[in-house]
């Protein structure tokens, strides 16, 4: 009791979309915590969702008496369970604002739905800890969270002289990605490549559109796989680059000193089109390309998928950095 009373004292919350300058003070204090922490807290979809008043995103912002944004928390529940980003600023940490604003976040995931509508309220929340750090640690024990997933980051060094890309097996044709004429194509094969992924396989045409907007989006670093004989036909697999050397995202983390990370983004297989190397093959295509501009080639993959994590050691990928999903016990 005594505490709650401490805690509304401390840190006020505001519960509701963010205008132009509270987003700008969430990156900011987004910036801060990596500053401290060495990993960005909030990682890219979170980020690109700062301006969104979408039904299933809500957003809690702690903030002083005087008004500055020290703690964040985004709630999504777009998906099966609901997923949440949360952040306390370096100088406000030990206070009770992370408690307060995970708490919230609970409240929010949990309550029964009311629109009735699938993807609303009534879901566990999975709360992210982005580089798994002590501090994070700390906290899920204390509010009594266990770890539930685990993404891993994987790194490799690039040397451009030693990359050739390989070439497609007979039947398959290379080539990079249409902005616009390919999006729908693309969607429907990333849907059914990444079925069983919690939020890959979700995306929308929005969601690709938001990514075509951002700075780093690059149609020569996006190739489709396609079957040669069916040039109209939906792609059999793809593959995703991203180079962005100023990214706010988690790309950078561990960066070694120099180092220009380059990212495979994301690499589907249509099922339909797996077991024939094609995972191994675009890999091998993504390194020849990245190499060209970065200097470490680095990706996420989640930590229960055995091929892929195969795949990627196999061409010389290794771990880098956790990142841990935690929900209550
Ligand atoms: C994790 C984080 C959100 C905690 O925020 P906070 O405002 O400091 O948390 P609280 O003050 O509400 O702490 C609640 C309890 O968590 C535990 N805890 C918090 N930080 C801890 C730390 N560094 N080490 C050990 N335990 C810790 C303590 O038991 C604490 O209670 P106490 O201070 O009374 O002992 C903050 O450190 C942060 O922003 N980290 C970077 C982003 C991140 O990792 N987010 C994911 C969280 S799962």
């Amino acid at each position: 009791m005594q505490e709650d009373r401490k805690m509304r004292i401390a840190a006020p919350i505001d519960i509701g979309p963010l205008d132009t300058e509270a987003q700008q003070a969430v990156r900011d204090l987004a910036a801060a915590a990596e500053a401290h922490d060495g990993v960005a807290p909030l990682s890219e979809q979170p980020l690109l969702n700062l301006g969104t008043d979408a039904e299933w995103i809500t957003h809690v912002v702690a903030h002083t008496t005087s008004g500055s944004t020290i703690g964040y928390v985004q709630i999504d529940r777009s998906g099966e369970t609901a997923s949440a980003e949360l952040v306390v600023h370096p100088d406000h940490r030990r206070n009770g604002r992370g408690r307060v604003l995970l708490r919230t976040a609970e409240r929010d995931a949990t309550l029964p739905s009311r629109s009735g509508e699938p993807g609303q309220h009534g879901k566990q929340l999975r709360v992210w800890a982005h580089g798994d750090l002590e501090p994070a640690r700390g906290f899920a024990r204390a509010l009594g969270l266990r770890p539930v997933r685990e993404l891993l980051f994987l790194a490799r060094p690039l040397d451009a002289a030693a990359l050739r890309a390989p070439e497609p097996p007979a039947g398959y044709r290379l080539r990079t990605f249409r902005p616009g004429p390919d999006d729908d194509a693309w969607l429907r094969v990333n849907a059914r490549a990444f079925a069983a992924h919690p939020e890959q396989g979700r995306m929308t045409l929005d969601d690709l559109r938001a990514r075509q907007a951002e700075p780093w989006f690059d149609p020569e670093g996006f190739f489709l796989l396609v079957p040669e004989d069916a040039p109209d036909a939906d792609p059999a697999a793809f593959l995703w680059t991203k180079v962005d050397p100023s990214g706010p995202d988690g790309a950078r983390e561990g960066e070694t000193d120099g180092a220009i990370d380059g990212e495979i983004y994301v690499l589907g297989v249509d099922p339909d089109h797996q077991g024939r190397g094609l995972g191994r093959l675009l890999t091998g295509v993504g390194l020849a390309h990245l190499a060209r501009a970065a200097t470490r080639a680095v990706l996420y993959v989640e930590g229960d998928n055995a091929p892929a994590l195969a795949t990627y050691e196999r061409a010389g990928f290794a771990r880098a950095a956790v990142h841990v999903q935690y929900a209550r016990a």
